[in-house]
């Protein structure tokens, strides 16, 4: 909403036309009630529109509310994106809940959760089956924080966006496509395309290998295409956005990664993200060489320098992403509480009151909801 499609709505407003053109031929006092009345209706007009007018992200489709988010930062309104990875209904309500901004849906948690390493053993319908499950638990997390439907509403609800892990695609360039689609219907903002052999590994892991140059632009033009057509199907901003990935710093070099970002750019792709740089000055040279909104990967441990996301944000990067953080956190603390158990030891120390667990999973919610529609 811009101030151009502002003052065209309210151009239509009959109302305002009804009391201007009686205006020309009443007497002072009714000219002074119908003048009043414009106003009013200007007013209330003006109002409706604010959230929207001011760049706030209610009521668009996620890829949209993506966008928006990816410019305040770009344009330095917003500090850097943080998105803590989610794998399913649970850790996206976490995340929701928590009051991040976005969330990225990770493939090593989703393959990690299915009992697998991320070696790509997961096939795409139980990666759409996580990203449903992510969607549901964003729009949950997002109807329990403005307490919707509830006397004290806060606000409209906002889904925060999700991009999903799309691996390599899971095929040719053909399963790229029906990929998108079916993250797009699944509700995601987005998705990460990789330049991986099929089966892909952990980018921070030995052993990858990657698609020559050509076939990696074929994929992601794929993905581009994808989301146009997407859009030109279902409307203006619901094409998820393209996250567009190289690894093949470790298998041919900086600058090899370095001009196949610059070339996903030319192709078309939303964001770009040049996996496992070793050093800081690999990663600055990255921000000032490849144009557009850019993703640090921050994996605890893995090969990439940890740093805070304002140091990330001053050189360049739009989004922080921490993939492993809830995965790895929940199996420290799952395996501390099993060992409890196993010793025949209390595990109050380790676990939350079941209160909070029953809140966390929506019990709370629920109780309101079975109330407001009680006959
Ligand atoms: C979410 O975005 C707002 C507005 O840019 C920002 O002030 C806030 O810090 C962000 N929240 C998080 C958790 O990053």
């Amino acid at each position: 909403m811009n101030i151009k499609t502002l003052f065209n709505s309210i151009e239509k407003i009959g109302a305002l036309r009804y009391s201007t053109a009686s205006m020309k031929s009443t007497t002072p006092s009714v000219r002074f009630t119908h003048a009043y009345y414009a106003i009013c209706v200007l007013v209330v007009e003006i109002l409706l529109h604010t959230p929207t007018l001011f760049a706030s992200a209610f009521g668009c489709p996620p890829p949209e509310r993506l966008r928006r988010l990816l410019h305040a930062t770009d344009s330095g309104e917003a500090p850097i994106i943080l998105l803590p990875c989610c794998y399913d209904g649970l850790t996206a309500r976490l995340v929701g809940l928590a009051g991040f901004n976005a969330t990225f849906m990770t493939g090593f948690g989703v393959s990690g959760a299915n009992g697998y390493p991320d070696t790509q053993l997961v096939s795409f319908n139980e990666m759409l089956s996580a990203a449903n499950s992510v969607a549901e638990g964003l729009s949950s997390a997002a109807l329990e924080l403005v307490k919707y439907g509830e006397p004290d509403q806060t606000g409209p609800p906002v889904a925060i966006p999700c991009i999903a892990d799309g691996d390599t695609g899971y095929g040719n360039a053909i399963n790229v496509k029906r990929t998108v689609f079916g993250y797009a219907r699944a509700g995601m903002a987005g998705m990460m395309i990789e330049d991986q052999v099929a089966p892909k590994r952990c980018g921070h892991v030995a052993g990858k290998s990657v698609v020559p140059f050509d076939e990696a632009m074929k994929r992601v033009q794929a993905a581009c295409d994808a989301r146009d057509e997407y859009e030109a199907l279902f409307g203006k901003g619901t094409g998820p956005l393209i996250l567009a990935r190289t690894d093949s710093l470790i298998t041919d070099g900086f600058e090899d990664a370095i001009q196949r970002c610059i070339r996903f750019r030319e192709i078309g792709c939303d964001m770009t993200f040049l996996e496992a740089p070793q050093s800081v000055e690999q990663m600055e040279e990255y921000c000032r060489r490849v144009s557009g909104p850019k993703l640090a990967n921050m994996l605890e441990y893995g090969s990439t320098p940890i740093l805070p996301p304002a140091e990330l944000q001053q050189m360049g990067y739009t989004m922080a992403a921490y993939p492993l953080t809830l995965l790895s956190a929940s199996i420290k603390s799952m395996q501390e509480s099993l060992d409890l158990i196993k010793e025949g030891k209390p595990t109050y120390d380790k676990i939350l009151s079941f209160a909070e667990t029953k809140n966390v999973v929506g019990f709370g919610k629920y109780a309101k909801e079975e109330e407001r529609y009680k006959c």
